[in-house]
């Protein structure tokens, strides 16, 4: 039976939209069913979705350093499934895309897990090695080049328009683990966090 997922994301500007995207193309190719909210939208069929999902996985960008405000305005609606013990033992994870390389985007994953320890949920890490200038023969294309562990995280230029580079938003984000195809901007996108298991750990 295929594993249910949701994807409950915020973007304000498109952005964090296309990883959210790349996450569900890599949950799909790993077999699950995967559906993506935007969590503007707080109505039924958002609630019920949620609901039957065996897992959620959390997306924002970070704004001021945190989640943003329409991410947190979600979390503070769940606080009736919160008593409720509604999300309780279902599986959860997170990712943040920011324009610093850093962002400060540690606090806001930091705050997503919070989030679901509230809510009772185990949350998953991304498990991949770091990547980057992790070491001197890393590269900007390796997967995890921003070297985080609690989520997936990924930097796009502040000037990068979301739409329109590169062109294909979910190939092109792909590109960070097909080396042949042009660079994105928004780069570690953590997609294979849901659709392969690493070799080893550092
Ligand atoms: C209100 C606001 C606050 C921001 N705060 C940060 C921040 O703390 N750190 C950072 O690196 N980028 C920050 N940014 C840049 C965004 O994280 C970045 O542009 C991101 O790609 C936007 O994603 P989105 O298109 O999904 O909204 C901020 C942008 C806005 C609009």
């Amino acid at each position: 039976m295929s594993v249910n997922i949701s994807i409950a994301y915020h973007s304000g500007f498109g952005h964090t939209e296309r990883q959210a995207r790349a996450v569900a193309a890599g949950a799909e190719s790993a077999g699950a069913t995967v559906t993506l909210h935007d969590v503007t939208t707080l109505d039924d069929a958002l609630w019920s979705t949620l609901a039957d999902a065996d897992a959620i996985i959390f997306g924002s960008p970070t704004y001021m350093g945190t989640a943003s405000a329409a991410f947190q305005t979600f979390a503070e609606a769940s606080s009736p499934i919160w008593a409720d013990g509604g999300w309780r033992d279902k599986i959860a994870a997170g990712f943040t895309n920011s324009a610093g390389i850093n962002g400060d985007k540690l606090n806001t994953l930091e705050t997503m897990s919070l989030f679901a320890a509230q809510h009772g949920m185990t949350w998953v890490s991304l498990a991949l090695p770091p990547g980057g200038q992790f070491t001197t023969t890393g590269s900007e294309d390796d997967l995890n080049r921003l070297a985080g562990f609690l989520g997936a995280m990924a930097q796009s230029p502040s000037d990068a328009d979301a739409e329109n580079a590169p062109a294909t938003p979910i190939s092109a984000l792909r590109s960070t683990w097909e080396p042949a195809s042009p660079r994105s901007p928004c780069r570690s996108s953590g997609a294979e966090q849901f659709s392969r298991v690493p070799d080893g750990r550092p």
